[in-house]
C-alpha cells in the first residue's frame, strides 16, 4: 500500500508543487484545505490524483479525522502569526491525536537556527512554531533551502538588470543559497516519503556572492555588471527600523522591510547553509543560478 502523506497548503504554489511530486513518487496524496478555498485550484489537484479534506481549522475532530491514516503531515502553508502558528498548531495538535509519527512545517527557509530572535519578523514566527511543535510526540523535520532562485530574476533586489548593476550589503564576497521552488518540491517530497529524515535537512542550488552574481549576470547577457554596495549592515538594520516606524504593515506577509530582514540575514553569513544534504535521495537535477539567469535571458529574447 502506498504512504498517504497529508499536505496543507496544496492550493499554494510551493505546496502544489509538492503534491505533483508526491503523486510522482506513488504517494497518496491528501490536500487539507480551508472551507472556501477556490474550487478551480481544488479541481486541479484532483486531476492529479490528489484527494481533498476540506475542513475548518478551527474543528480538533475534523483536523484530526483528515490527518488519520497519514506517515506524515506536510505544512506548506503562507501567512503571518494566525497562519504559521495558530493554524499550524491546530494542524499539528490533529496529526498528534491521528498518532501520525511525521510533521514538516512550512520553513523552506534560509537557516534560522544562528540568527537571533528579533531580527527576522517572519523567521520569529516560524521558531515560535519550533517551540511547540518540538514538544509534541512527533518526528519533526525542517527543510531550508535558502531563498528561491527564481527571485534572482523576480524580486529580489539583487541583480539590477536595468541598471546592470548587483546591489549588495557589506561584504561582496559572502556567498548566499540560492534553490528553485521546483527543487524545494521535489526534494520536500523525497523527504515526506523517507521515514528516517533528521530534524533539519539543508539544500542549495547554488551557493554565489554578489560578486559571482555581477560576474554570473555578465557572461549570461553578455553585458558588463558593476557592483553597487549600498551600505554595511548597520546601515541596513538602521534603514530596516526605520522603515518598520514608517510603514508597519502588520498584515502584509512581505512588505519592503521584510525583504531588507531577509537580505541582512543572508549578508550576514549566518544563515549560510553547511553542511548541505543535497545527494541524500538520487536522481534529483539541481538548478543552478546559471539556469534561471539563461531562462530569463531565453524568454526576454523572444
Ligand atoms: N525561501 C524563499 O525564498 C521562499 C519564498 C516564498 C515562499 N517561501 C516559503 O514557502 C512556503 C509556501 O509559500 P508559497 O509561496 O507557496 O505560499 P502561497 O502560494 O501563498 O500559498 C499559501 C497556502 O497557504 C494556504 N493558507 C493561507 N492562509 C491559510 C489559512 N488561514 N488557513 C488555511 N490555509 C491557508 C493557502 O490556501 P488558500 O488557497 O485557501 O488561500 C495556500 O494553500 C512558506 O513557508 C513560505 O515562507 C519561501
Amino acid at each position: 500500500m502506498s504512504a498517504t502523506i497529508v499536505v496543507a497548503g496544496a492550493t499554494g504554489n510551493l505546496g502544489g508543487r509538492i503534491a505533483r511530486a508526491l503523486v510522482a513518487r506513488g504517494a497518496s496524496v491528501r490536500a487539507i484545505v480551508r472551507r472556501g478555498a477556490a474550487p478551480d485550484k481544488l479541481e486541479r489537484l484532483q486531476k492529479l490524483g490528489v484527494s481533498i479534506a476540506s475542513v475548518d481549522f478551527g474543528s480538533p475532530s475534523q483536523v484530526t479525522s483528515a490527518c488519520s491514516g497519514a506517515s506524515c503531515v506536510l505544512s506548506a502553508l503562507q501567512g503571518l502569526r494566525d497562519v504559521i502558528v495558530d493554524t499550524q498548531a491546530a494542524l499539528l495538535e490533529g496529526a498528534v491525536k491521528a498518532e501520525v509519527p511525521r510533521f514538516i512545517p512550512s520553513d523552506y527557509s534560509i537557516d534560522f537556527t544562528q540568527i537571533p530572535p528579533g531580527q527576522n519578523r517572519n523567521l520569529d514566527l516560524r521558531r515560535d512554531f519550533h517551540r511547540l511543535l518540538d514538544g509534541r510526540p512527533v518526528s519533526a523535520t525542517t527543510i531550508f533551502c535558502g531563498a528561491f532562485a527564481e527571485l534572482l530574476t523576480g524580486q529580489a533586489p539583487l541583480i539590477l538588470f536595468k541598471w546592470r548593476r548587483v546591489l549588495y550589503w557589506g561584504d561582496a564576497d559572502q556567498r548566499m543559497d540560492f534553490t528553485t521552488v521546483g527543487d524545494t518540491a521535489v526534494f520536500t517530497a523525497s523527504a515526506a516519503l523517507d521515514p528516517s529524515t533528521p530534524r533539519f535537512l539543508r539544500i542549495a542550488g547554488d551557493q554565489l556572492s554578489a560578486r559571482e552574481l555581477a560576474a554570473l549576470a555578465g557572461e549570461v547577457t553578455g553585458e558588463k555588471f558593476r557592483m553597487f554596495r549600498a551600505g554595511g549592515l548597520g546601515m541596513l538594520g538602521a534603514i530596516i527600523a526605520l522603515a518598520r516606524t514608517v510603514a508597519p504593515a502588520k498584515r502584509d506577509v512581505f512588505p519592503a522591510w521584510q525583504g531588507m530582514q531577509y537580505m541582512r540575514n543572508m549578508f550576514d553569513g549566518r544563515a549560510k547553509l553547511a553542511p548541505l544534504d543535497n545527494d541524500r535521495y538520487p536522481g534529483i537535477s539541481w538548478t543552478t543560478a546559471r539556469d534561471v539567469l539563461s531562462a530569463r535571458q531565453a524568454s526576454a529574447a523572444h
